[in-house]
């Protein structure tokens, strides 16, 4: 695991999206694994400005989003569906038939789940994941306890998750007590994982995921197993880690990061 403190959160998002514009320039089929949450708002958003002003170029990517709430139809304004579409997919040139998310409308919830592992399989698996961490410590939505080799299948939220999602639909008691999620076992195959966190809410969770013990009760530690994983953080997210000038090192003398340094992410 790698971790990498930018001193605000645009600054976070923005180095974000510029690792995955690098990674789709250097593969134009990209399998890209997507995530939803407010901070991922400001990666959507200057992804479209790399693909509208520098030519970003989307049309042989495909993506599988981290997970979908059951119960909600793709144009419900609340579902990860609409969301990508608002944030990503109606601002770039992908193809629709190219960006994968759970069926949140399935009936038969099992056979959703196989489907779609095997969609990941079928593409070749994921290229590279990106990743938010939830208050409760989830990486999708990987709740406390979930296994850490779990694949895709419905997961009960926490009562933490639902507080968390309760100003989107207007009241914890309208959150759906369901969502289909990719697993940690399925998260754990990607490539590349890249975890973005900001503000000073994350702090505490995001010690416990990085520094803390390997525990599915913070399902975001088990990337401590992965073999290249990398944690973005903003200064107030990153507040509570133990070895901040480790961190900040690394990051101004590693070769691979060079480029940034140079292009305005010293
Ligand atoms: C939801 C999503 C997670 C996301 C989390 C954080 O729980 N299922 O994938 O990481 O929200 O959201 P936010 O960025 O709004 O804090």
């Amino acid at each position: 695991m790698e971790v990498i403190l930018r001193p605000t959160a645009e600054d976070a998002a923005r180095l974000v999206a510029h690792v995955i514009a690098h990674e789709l320039r250097a593969n134009p089929h990209l399998v890209l694994g997507l995530a939803t949450g407010r901070t991922m708002e400001q990666v959507y958003r200057e992804l479209v400005r790399l693909h509208r002003e520098e030519g970003l170029d989307f049309s042989l990517c495909r993506t599988f989003n981290l997970d979908e709430f059951v119960g909600l139809p793709p144009d419900d304004p609340r579902s990860y569906r609409h969301y990508m579409r608002r944030h990503l997919f109606a601002h770039v040139n992908i193809d629709p038939r190219n960006t994968h998310l759970p069926d949140g409308m399935a009936t038969d919830w099992e056979a959703e789940c196989r489907r779609y592992e095997a969609l990941i399989r079928r593409a070749g698996g994921i290229d590279l994941q990106l990743l938010g961490i939830g208050r409760a410590g989830h990486i999708g939505f990987n709740e406390p306890l979930s296994a850490l080799q779990s694949r895709t299948r419905v997961k009960a939220l926490t009562p933490v998750t639902i507080e968390q999602n309760a100003p989107l639909f207007g009241g914890a008691e309208h959150v759906p007590r369901r969502a289909i999620t990719m697993g940690v076992g399925t998260i754990m195959e990607a490539r590349r994982c890249l975890l973005l966190a900001t503000g000073a809410e994350k702090a505490e969770i995001i010690a416990r995921a990085v520094e803390g013990p390997i525990t599915s009760m913070v399902t975001a530690s088990a990337l401590q197993l992965h073999p290249r994983c990398t944690v973005v953080l903003d200064e107030a997210a990153g507040a509570l880690l133990s070895q901040k000038d480790y961190y900040r090192w690394l990051y101004e003398n590693e070769p691979e990061w060079e480029w940034y340094r140079t292009h305005g992410f010293a």
